[in-house]
């Protein structure tokens, strides 16, 4: 079959599904070389990144597939199964950053630049990972960041990803734009989850909302205030071409009026409110008026922005580039972070996310001084591949990564992980 086929017959679309799963495609998405590509290869990206091949044999390495959840010895080992269960076009909403990806790679390839500084001979006997946000008190700093529309990829979409929370304890964030409302999430997982935020530009849609998640229990919203206009998602479109089923069953036709959304269900919403493009700082001073719940800003990338941040009394600051999905800055986000760190000087938490995929990143964003440490992609291709059992796979490998990396630097709390903790190169 020819990879470059756009329309895949139904028939060899798994067949297909798992070509791209191992093509340079894929590959340059998570930061691996593709198996058919010389060691050390840049893919078109520019970035140079971690081969993918044994560096004795100059093989590639090989990965065991796998079946069930329990199989899965890394994220990446999701993510290869996610490529095959999530429809292609869905599967290309999770993967895709904007332009040429140059700033979700930055995102991985900045945290892999770094290394762990190993402290010698330290009692790790016991490990203390929990940490306090806001008085409530979580076993590990790995938060599940916000992401929409998760019956996407999994028929039990935003539910099963709060029964994993539940089982395994985890702070959850729920998209404005989940598939499954507030009340619902909530009820999976046992307790008000975090309630993020997109502004829109009509005030009572706004109001309505956030009325909706006060009534609802949620203690925090985080207003995400890196999207407030459209992206230029170029792998979003590439993998939506190669997509064949027919879509009208949930995507309504050009032309017709879109579903809505389930919070934006009952107020006054049209598609046209979505963006802000006028929303500023002012925007916090609003929201805090109509609300007691706190107010966290997710999508900061400057201490200038920290700084302002600061001044309107937000509760918390939230690292974030949406996973290289907004601006191509082509900036990291572990390299904005102590800048922000140092200007937050522990009066608020912090919390980051951006190409984290491994215990050992976790520890790196700790030492350059996040609380906390959300991720996106590896708890939806979880989810992709198994359902609530690969969402709580994902976390279960994240946790006991972080432990592994804690006790073997040396660091048995977080309070311990500090910036002596890495080095840079
Ligand atoms: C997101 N993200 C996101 N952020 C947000 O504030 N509201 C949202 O609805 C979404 N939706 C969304 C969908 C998908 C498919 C992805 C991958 C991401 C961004 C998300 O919260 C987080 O910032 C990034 O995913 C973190 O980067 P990693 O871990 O995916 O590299
Ligand atoms: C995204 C939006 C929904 O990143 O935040 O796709």
């Amino acid at each position: 079959m020819r990879p470059d086929s756009p329309h895949p017959p139904a028939a060899t679309r798994r067949a297909f599904l798992r070509w791209l799963a191992a093509s340079p495609v894929l590959a340059t998405l998570h930061g691996c070389d593709p198996p058919d590509s010389p060691p050390g290869a840049a893919p078109s990206g520019g970035t140079t990144l971690r081969p993918s091949f044994d560096p004795a044999t100059l093989q590639p390495i090989p990965r065991a597939p796998v079946t069930t959840a329990a199989e899965a010895l890394d994220v990446f080992d999701m993510e290869r199964v996610a490529a095959t269960t999530v429809p292609t076009a869905h599967f290309g909403y999770i993967q895709t950053g904007v332009d040429g990806e140059e700033t979700q790679l930055r995102n991985r390839a900045a945290v892999e630049a770094m290394h762990i500084r190993a402290r010698r001979l330290v009692d790790v006997s016991s490990l203390d990972m929990h940490v306090t946000l806001f008085g409530r008190e979580w076993p590990t700093p790995i938060v599940i960041a916000p992401c929409g529309s998760q019956r996407g990829f999994h028929a039990e979409g935003e539910l099963a990803t709060a029964r994993a929370a539940q089982a395994r304890d985890h702070l959850q964030v729920l998209s404005t734009v989940s598939s499954t409302a507030v009340e619902e999430v909530n009820e999976a997982r046992g307790g008000p989850v975090w309630y993020q935020l997109y502004a829109t530009s009509n005030w009572d849609v706004t109001q309505a909302v956030v009325e909706r998640t006060r009534a609802a229990g949620c203690p925090v919203i985080v207003l995400t205030v890196d999207l407030a206009v459209g992206s230029n998602r170029v792998t979003l479109a590439r993998w939506s071409r190669m997509d064949d089923r027919d879509c009208r069953g949930c995507h309504r036709p050009r032309g017709e009026a879109p579903t809505v959304k389930p919070m934006f269900q009952g107020t006054v919403y049209r598609p046209a409110d979505f963006r802000s493009p006028g929303m500023t700082w002012d925007f916090i001073g609003r929201l805090r008026e109509i609300t007691d719940q706190r107010i966290v800003v997710k999508g900061l990338m400057t201490h200038e922005d920290a700084r302002i941040a600061l001044d309107r009394g937000v509760d918390a600051i939230w690292v974030s580039n949406h996973g290289g999905r907004s601006e191509g800055s082509g900036q990291a986000t572990i390299d904005a972070l102590p800048e922000i760190a140092s200007v937050v000087a522990g009066s608020v938490p912090v919390i980051v996310d951006g190409g984290f995929r491994r215990g050992s990143d976790i520890f790196k964003g700790i030492a350059r001084g996040a609380d906390a440490v959300a991720v996106g992609r590896p708890y939806l291709w979880g989810l992709g591949a198994f359902g609530q059992p690969g969402v709580e796979r994902v976390l279960e490998i994240l946790r006991e990564e972080l432990a592994v990396t804690m006790r073997l630097a040396g660091t048995p709390s977080l309070a311990g992980i500090g910036e002596s903790s890495v080095g840079a190169g």
